[in-house]
């Protein structure tokens, strides 16, 4: 039922009845609650919305992927069935940019068998739109894969899954949670330190005070996922803001109207994100038996893949649009913009060298 309660009224009430909760379980509430999470609500993207994701910013940027996707599949043999999956695919924007360019390559279109995985109803509809020429299956989870390889997109999805956070403290690292005080949420720490042994080796002699983030959300989908790689041949690319190896610093952000928001208050009306640990996910996948490449930024993959050409034949195409064209070109590769913040990850099946991440 619909409780007449604020996502955060319902927060406090649970917050006074079972203590402080921890910070993976509030991003939890404030992002996916059923009703009145934030991916529950209103298209988030855009100038209208809270933030602008780079298949918004140019299509160039799924161009480019659509190619990568192809070059893969014709390593693989081309399969003459595939599965392509994309994680949060927003407005569809990434997924149609991509399918424009590789369904142009012979028998790719006729392999394809496209499935989306998201949790918000408005984009879903959105996502439809865009891409019902193509046939999409919405999963509710990793299970029902047609037969064949399993291609897997995820730009800007790694980041909005919840996280947990460890402070180091004389007596050990305790747990960070979201309490109460005086009506107001507030941070604290667990009373009881969490055994050292829970913890990597990269963060075990941090300083006092150090903050560690670890998100066991995103670390059980890539381990998922990887398996499904290794068992029936394929390949991940997971683009997001983050960091290429484990270590300490706290990162958890909310953003409203294109600004910086206090993560604590109008839950459910903020976004919530973290950068994303690519070492960890790089520890899921090899477990899982598949191959991985070295973390590189947004701006080198995309110039590795022709950015610069792309945009250049764009341009002689469009004249008219040619300065907007060389703008959204360097805000997506160059360093102060989100060409450096930006990583590449790439897992696969043995055998495959996917482009793009030649040292
Ligand atoms: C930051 S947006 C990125 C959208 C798109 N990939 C893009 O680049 O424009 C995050 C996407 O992941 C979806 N999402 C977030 N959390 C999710 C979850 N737990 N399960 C499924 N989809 C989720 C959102 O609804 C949205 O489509």
């Amino acid at each position: 039922m619909n409780s007449p309660l604020t996502l955060g009224q319902q927060i406090d009430t649970q917050i006074a009845a079972n203590g402080p909760m921890s910070i993976a379980t509030y991003m939890g509430l404030c992002l996916t609650h059923p009703t009145k999470g934030y991916y529950k609500g209103p298209d988030p993207l855009g100038a209208k919305g809270d933030f602008i994701t780079a298949p918004e910013i140019s299509q160039m940027f799924g161009e480019l992927i659509g190619f990568w996707l192809v070059n893969i599949w014709q390593q693989m043999d081309e399969p003459k069935s595939f599965n392509l999956l994309e994680l949060g695919p927003g407005r569809g924007t990434l997924m149609a940019d991509i399918l424009r360019v590789a369904c142009r390559a012979p028998g790719f279109r006729d392999a394809l068998k496209l499935k989306l995985f998201e949790t918000n109803p408005v984009l879903t509809g959105q996502q439809r739109s865009r891409l019902e020429v193509y046939d999409p299956k919405w999963l509710e989870n990793f299970e029902n894969f047609d037969e064949g390889p399993i291609l897997i997109i995820a730009n800007e999805f790694f980041d909005a899954l919840p996280i947990r956070q460890f402070v180091r403290k004389p007596d050990g690292w305790h747990e960070r949670q979201v309490g109460l005080a005086d009506g107001k949420r507030v941070f604290g720490l667990s009373p009881t330190p969490i055994p050292p042994e829970a913890l990597p080796d990269a963060v075990a002699s941090a300083e006092l005070d150090t903050v560690y983030e670890v998100s066991f959300a995103a670390g059980e989908v890539m381990s998922v996922l990887s398996k499904l790689v290794a068992r029936q041949g394929g390949a991940i690319l997971a683009i997001d803001y983050g960091y290429a190896e484990t270590r300490t610093g706290e990162t958890l952000q909310g953003v409203r109207n294109h600004a910086y928001a206090d993560v604590l208050e109008n839950p459910g009306e903020t976004d919530l994100s973290a950068h994303v640990d690519f070492g960890a996910l790089i520890g899921a996948a090899r477990l899982a038996g598949i191959a991985t490449q070295p973390v590189v930024t947004q701006g080198d993959f995309l110039l590795q893949l022709g950015i610069g050409e792309r945009a250049g034949a764009l341009s002689r195409a469009n004249p008219g649009s040619a300065e907007d064209i060389r703008i959204a070109r360097d805000r997506l590769v160059n360093e102060d913009q989100m060409g450096t913040l930006f990583k590449v990850f790439c897992a696969h099946s043995p055998g495959l060298i996917p482009p793009g991440f030649a040292s």
